[in-house]
């Protein structure tokens, strides 16, 4: 066989392998144009559908922009919180009033006392954007930049280069997150590796609320774990690991949302309600479930599986109805939950609880599936 006839091959079987790449996905996957920053960054949408399901993501903030969903009946509603528009988010993502709705954020979600932490002997100090404290990475943060975007089978993957000194964090951080839609699976890979010894701890911020509509006292949520992180007036947790056995945290079993949310109890009173990071028993850094939402109503059912140590819910406490959302409508108190895996907060400064430094060399990876079904 000449040379030719061998190149010809060689040609043919990668045109093949793409080929039945494409022919693997289930999810169409397109884009089109959702607006400009106001620097004239052009941002994009990506659709992800899988048939019954329907996930919007953008380029700016990785942000999940909708996620369509059926219920018993098979009527599809939109189950997380948002805008209509990239203005909506670009306006809230640098007030005063930050929802982070649908997000990426990075480099250090949730909170970091004092926005100071100390790596190799170095003290770094991030500016501070919650009271005394640095919260989901900053004012500039992951969720508040434009990312570049690649379409990928049954999805989206996103990266972004966060600069050394960026947003006060050092080393250079090449961060990806792959958004894959199949079968009511929304799963979010996040990968990263660095150049210097920095810190990392990256989820994704949904509000959701499995009704589409009302607030969430009435979803029943399963939460795996025996113990939670209590805090300070802050929201920075003291250090101590507390058992949730006969408190109000107690989540082991399904219960609604809304029927311990006004006891009694000093945290719920710290937190306006739930806030509050769930130490996982599984801590196995195996992908396995770690909550469960249920919508008696809709019949719709969220699980969350991960492989992360700790998950963050927040019962949705600081929303008053000053935000309009999709359609103009007020997102009003408990309008809908988040439930966002990750590092215990302000890890960084408690060396008991798992570490989130990352070093050149090794690689952050973590995976993150919202499972969508009715029961
Ligand atoms: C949550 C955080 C809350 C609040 C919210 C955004 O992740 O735990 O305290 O800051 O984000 O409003």
């Amino acid at each position: 066989m000449g040379v030719r006839d061998v190149l010809k091959r060689i040609v043919g079987g990668v045109a093949l392998a793409a080929v039945s790449i494409i022919a693997e996905a289930k999810t169409t996957v397109t884009s089109q144009p959702f607006g400009k920053m106001p620097d004239g960054t052009p941002v994009e949408i990506y659709s992800l559908s899988d048939g019954a399901f329907e996930a919007r993501i953008a380029t700016y903030g990785g942000v999940v922009v909708s996620l369509k969903t059926p219920d018993r009946s098979g009527k599809t509603v939109d189950v997380v919180l948002g805008f209509d528009d990239l203005d909506g988010y670009v306006a809230n993502f640098n007030g005063s009033a930050d929802a982070y709705f649908g997000a990426v954020i990075g480099r250090y979600a949730n909170r970091i006392a004092h926005g100071s932490f100390t790596l190799d002997g170095h003290k770094y100090s991030l500016p501070l954007n919650n009271g005394a404290n640095t919260l989901h990475g900053g004012p500039h943060g992951f969720n508040n930049v434009v990312w570049k975007a690649k379409p990928v089978a049954n999805g989206v993957e996103l990266s972004y280069l966060s600069k050394d000194g960026e947003a006060g964090y050092p080393g250079n951080l090449t961060a990806t997150v792959r958004y894959t839609l199949v079968k009511g699976d929304l799963r979010i890979e996040y990968s990263a590796t660095a150049d210097k010894n920095t810190i990392v701890n990256l989820t994704n911020h949904s509000y959701f609320n499995l009704a589409g509509q009302g607030d969430i006292l009435n979803h029943q949520l399963t939460l795996y774990a025996s113990r939670f992180t209590p805090v300070d007036a802050g929201l920075i947790p003291t250090g101590e690991l507390k058992a949730v056995e006969s408190t109000a945290f107690d989540f082991r079993k399904a219960t609604a949302v809304g029927s311990r949310i006004n006891a009694d109890d000093a945290q719920l009173h710290l937190g306006r309600g739930y806030d509050h990071n769930w130490v996982l028993d599984s801590g196995s850094g195996k992908l396995v479930e770690a909550a469960e939402l249920y919508d008696p109503s809709s019949g719709r059912l969220l699980k969350v599986l991960t492989d992360q140590p700790g998950i963050q819910f927040y019962s949705g406490n600081f929303l008053d109805g000053s935000i309009k959302g999709k359609g103009g409508k007020p997102d009003g108190l408990h309008a809908a939950l988040c439930l966002e895996t990750q590092h215990f907060p302000d890890s960084p400064n408690h060396p008991d609880f798992p570490s989130a430094e990352l070093k050149p060399g090794q690689r952050y990876h973590t995976v993150t599936v919202y499972s969508f079904s009715t029961r």
